[in-house]
């Protein structure tokens, strides 16, 4: 045995970068890892601080495939669309777990830094308000919050100007089904999509003959499973807050837990959850 030190330089690996684009540089590590701004002297402040920065980070990802997943179906290119919803489906199992972590503080951690927050929360995460109007629930209140940056309420008001992904997703179900969307509910681009029993039944004529309808069939599981993992997310997000702050108001302003309780009853894709009863 010798205990020189390995030098991984004499197999080739590269070991010099004043001339040549390094990790650090490709990522900005420099960049990144200098956003972390404690407010407090309390020790759990920092993973409060990165939970939410790499949550907002998965959020970005989320944005990136739900949008392009979108964009797919407008060009018929479901196996594409597909593989992109199954990365967000991991991507919200990836958040899942993080809670984990969060988990480890306990009231009186949280308490330490508290007041620091002020008014701030992630009820203001723009990302999470996109990521639901891109989804189908579209609450134009939510709006609101970001009046204070032109860019991003511009960002949010357009997503509410165009169908949303799930409008997308129903539009190409009457598309294959008739050949047309003339038979199509009119949509409400700026109000949270409420189930509508016909395109529940078109949805059903394809559940009760999936051999026939297979890529709509297989669409459909897709979203169901995505919604699966957001609403674990919902919940994970609830029982985590009772944890920490119990019955307290919220920083942003909420009742906290019971407003949290509210939006678990929130369906992004009610028909598909409400035709299961009828198989
Ligand atoms: C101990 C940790 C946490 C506590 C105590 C907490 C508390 C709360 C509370 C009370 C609300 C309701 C709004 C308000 O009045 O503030 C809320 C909303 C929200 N929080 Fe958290 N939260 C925590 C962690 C996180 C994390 C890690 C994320 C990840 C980004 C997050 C994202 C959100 C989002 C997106 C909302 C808006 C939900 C909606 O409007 O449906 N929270 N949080």
């Amino acid at each position: 045995m010798t205990n020189t030190p390995y030098n991984p330089g004499q197999e080739g690996a590269k070991m010099g970068f004043a001339d040549a684009m390094s990790y650090g540089d490709y990522l900005h590590l420099d960049a990144l890892l200098d956003q972390q701004h404690c407010k407090s002297d309390a020790h759990d402040e920092m993973l409060f601080i990165i939970q939410h920065q790499t949550s907002e980070l998965w959020m970005k990802l989320a944005l990136h495939e739900l949008q392009a997943a979108r964009d797919a179906l407008q060009q018929g290119q479901t196996a594409e669309m597909f593989k992109m919803l199954a990365r967000v489906s991991r991507i919200f199992e990836q958040l899942n777990s993080a809670w984990d972590v969060l988990r480890t503080m306990t009231p009186a951690d949280y308490t330490r830094f508290r007041e620091a927050l002020g008014p701030s929360s992630g009820f203001q995460s723009h990302q999470y308000r996109l990521i639901e109007y891109v989804l189908g629930n579209r609450n134009p209140n939510m709006l609101r919050p970001h009046e204070h940056v032109p860019e991003v309420h511009a960002l949010l008001a357009d997503e509410l100007a165009r169908p949303s992904f799930y409008d997308e997703v129903n539009r190409y179900l009457y598309q294959t089904l008739d050949g047309h969307t003339d038979n199509m509910p009119e949509l409400q681009l700026d109000a949270p999509h409420a189930l509508n029993a016909e395109i529940q039944s078109r949805w059903l004529e394809v559940y009760q003959d999936i051999d026939s309808h297979w890529t709509l069939y297989e669409m459909a599981e897709k979203l169901v499973d995505l919604e699966d993992y957001f609403r674990r997310w919902r919940f994970n997000h609830v029982t985590t807050v009772e944890r920490v702050i119990g019955f307290k108001r919220g920083t942003g302003g909420t009742s906290g837990v019971q407003y949290l309780r509210r939006m678990l009853s929130v369906e992004l894709f009610p028909e598909l959850w409400t035709l299961r009863g009828d198989l």
